[in-house]
């Protein structure tokens, strides 16, 4: 899907792969305002040191890890199971003078490539809702960070059941979206214990995320006939209608996680 779709995506919505944060719960900044603010509500989530290193989980086009980097002075490798995006956010980070300290590799975050304890810390994105096994993947960052290391998660969540037709609203979002760890804050938090982990905080950021939702299809439809031409008509409008329906779900959410190996 990102091999396809990664291109046509961050020309409408911007290079930061990810949902907004309005403080106010209404879009009252622009989109590349909102998608900086949330990954800056995860960087204050992280606790790294400068000259750290650490793992970036389903790392997009790079954008998150260079801020990252920038910000905490630290080192970051950041995965991804899609090869086009590591091509582009190791230019990025080429670009930006960054290519000693941020480097990107393919890989898969369910069979990490990587030594036990190799990094100080890690985080993923929105990236673990893609994961068929959350636990399996909570339970090779596990392994991966050095014990007191410090885990942040940004990703969506269901803040309760969904029933009739909001159902198939969700089947969609699975399929179409990839979107195959979908569940409460209780199951995220339940998942991390499972895994070995020491939650801090779970807080449900719903409301701050749920523009996200609105202004993706606005933008998707309003650039419809850009989108058309790379992704296909039938995706397009399937991906439309997804987040229309899902605008309309209360149980539409979000959630920031932060925990540490014990
Ligand atoms: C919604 S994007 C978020 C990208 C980036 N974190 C950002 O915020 O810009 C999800 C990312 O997860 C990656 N991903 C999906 N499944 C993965 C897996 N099994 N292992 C590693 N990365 C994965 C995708 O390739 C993509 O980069």
């Amino acid at each position: 899907m990102y091999d396809d779709h990664t291109d046509p995506f961050a020309r409408v919505w911007g290079a930061n792969l990810h949902f907004g944060y309005w403080e106010s719960g209404v879009a009252d900044a622009p989109i590349a305002e909102a998608t900086e603010r949330m990954t800056d509500e995860l960087l204050a989530r992280m606790s790294c040191s400068p000259g750290e290193h650490v793992l970036d989980v389903g790392c997009g086009v790079g954008v998150p890890a260079l801020r990252l980097a920038r910000t905490r002075h630290v080192r970051v490798t950041g995965i991804s199971t899609s090869a086009p995006q590591v091509a582009q956010a190791s230019a990025r980070a080429e670009e930006a003078g960054l290519s000693d300290e941020v480097v990107f590799h393919c890989g898969d975050a369910m069979e990490l490539d990587f030594t036990d304890d190799a990094f100080d810390a890690a985080w993923a994105l929105e990236s673990l809702h893609h994961m068929s096994d959350r636990v399996r993947a909570l339970r090779e960052l596990r392994r991966v960070v050095r014990p007191g290391g410090s885990l942040a998660v940004a990703d969506f969540i269901l803040t309760g059941p969904v029933h009739g037709p909001d159902r198939h609203t969700v089947e969609a979002f699975r399929e179409g979206g990839g979107a195959h760890s979908l569940g409460t804050i209780e199951d995220y938090v339940a998942d991390l214990r499972q895994a070995g982990l020491d939650v801090i905080e779970a807080l449900d950021v719903s409301t701050q995320a749920r523009p996200s939702l609105t202004k993706h299809a606005e933008v998707f439809r309003d650039e419809r006939h850009r989108l058309v031409p790379t992704m296909g008509e039938r995706e397009v409008d399937r991906m439309i209608r997804t987040l229309e329906r899902l605008d309309e779900m209360p149980q539409a959410g979000y959630v920031l996680l932060s925990a540490q190996v014990p």
